[in-house]
């Protein structure tokens, strides 16, 4: 078996094989719902926020409204979700991202790309969970001496606990999750008592009440940091794999191979929506109340095979994040990251390295397909 299909399988056995089944680009699947394959129509549906949202019967509000509670993006529609965006992009753009990113994980790149050149072997992803904790000490206001692996462990262990075929969480899981966000809750809330140094002292000052600031973050820490831990130890995998690490001649090449590792990974494989109004999707007619499952993975990978000299990602206008009103608003932090660990790894390279995977093994209960370990060694 591919290592891609191990990869998937092992953190979905049963709805990945089942999607991946599903024959053309949009088909009724009983007990799921309707499965999209295809790049435009996924994003004409998303797109289209009359006929469909996230809030709704067998949508991400289901699943994320009995934890986070009723106001954190994921769950929003419409106005209300928009006056909410508009408030929390100054914490995403680029010009306040950036420095944080370099303070808070510029250390721990720095590390990497040491250990490498000095011929040690470096499981990256240890490095990415390291990293993903770190960025969520930041997003909760914690202090960085208190951040470890099970800050990770914590959160993936409520991201774990979704599927597809289970449109929300049992009161014992709903109890769980909120056991962990209340304990991370603390700290946001002295933080958001704090200076602007801190996410939720950030959002204090851009007017947002505590509880408003404490459910942006919960939903920050549960959306931002699993998904980064899936997404670099692969895409730095593929172009390790591919020998193409090293032709990486300068930033804006590197960009595209982030792109392009970002379109072939697919780090969130599936987006959800609830049919608000009667539609059709190609030749499938959708009424209210009927789910929506657009298999992102499989749309992308519809553009063609990975090849990060090749511009396939540019054309899909970066579905990997989504598109319209829900686009990720953590992209810009997202890019960040994986510029800062890439960028460690193009020096390595550049000072006549070869980084070379030497051990990986794929994550098994979690949300999104990701390799536990993922062993380099850089030889001259
Ligand atoms: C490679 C990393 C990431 C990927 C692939 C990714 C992917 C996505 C996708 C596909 C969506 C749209 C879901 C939908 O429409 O149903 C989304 C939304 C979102 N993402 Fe990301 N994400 C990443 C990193 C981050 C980070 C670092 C954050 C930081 C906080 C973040 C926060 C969010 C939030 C809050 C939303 C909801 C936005 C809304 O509903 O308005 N994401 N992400």
């Amino acid at each position: 078996m591919r290592r891609d299909e191990r990869l998937m399988r092992a953190a979905h056995p049963l709805a990945y094989p089942l999607l991946q089944a599903v024959h053309g680009p949009v088909r009724r699947v009983p007990g799921i719902g309707v499965v999209v394959k295809d790049a435009a129509l996924a994003r004409a549906v998303l797109l289209d926020g009359a006929a469909f949202s996230k809030r709704g019967r067998g949508a991400s509000s289901d699943l994320w409204t009995p934890v986070l509670g009723p106001s954190v993006l994921v769950n929003m529609h419409g106005d209300d979700h928009r006056a909410l965006r508009r408030r929390l992009a100054p914490i995403f753009a680029p010009g306040f991202v950036e420095p944080l990113v370099e303070r808070t994980l510029g250390a721990g790149a720095a590390e990497l790309e040491r250990r490498l050149a000095a011929g040690e072997r470096v499981d990256l992803a240890a490095h990415a969970r390291r990293s993903a904790s770190a960025a969520i000490a930041l997003l909760v206001g914690l202090d960085e001496a208190a951040v470890d692996e099970r800050l990770f462990r914590q959160v993936t262990a409520i991201t774990g606990m979704v599927r597809l075929s289970r449109p929300r969480f049992s009161p014992a899981q709903v109890r769980r999750a909120r056991a962990v966000l209340d304990e991370l809750g603390e700290h946001a809330a002295a933080a958001y008592r704090g200076d602007e140094s801190t996410v939720p002292g950030r959002l204090r000052a851009l007017g947002l009440s505590q509880q408003e600031a404490l459910s942006a973050v919960g939903a920050f820490v549960l959306t931002g940091t699993e998904t980064i831990v899936a997404a670099l130890p692969r895409i730095v995998a593929l172009l390790a794999d591919s020998g193409t690490l090293g032709e990486l001649a300068d930033d804006a090449a590197a960009e595209r191979a982030i792109a392009e590792g970002l379109r072939w990974t697919t780090p969130t494989p599936v987006m959800l929506r609830a049919t608000l109004e009667e539609r059709r999707i190609g030749p499938v007619r959708v009424r209210p109340g009927d789910r929506v499952v657009i298999a992102t993975y499989a749309a992308d990978r519809g553009a063609g095979g990975f090849d990060p000299a090749s511009d396939r990602a540019a054309a899909l206008k970066q579905l990997w994040f989504g598109a319209g009103a829900h686009f990720c608003i953590g992209a810009p932090l997202a890019m960040a990251q994986l510029r800062l660990a890439l960028a460690a790894l193009r020096r390595v390279e550049a000072e006549g390295r070869r980084i070379r995977v030497v051990e990986r093994r794929p994550a098994r209960g979690q949300l999104l397909p990701a390799l536990a370990s993922c062993v380099l060694e850089a030889r001259a």
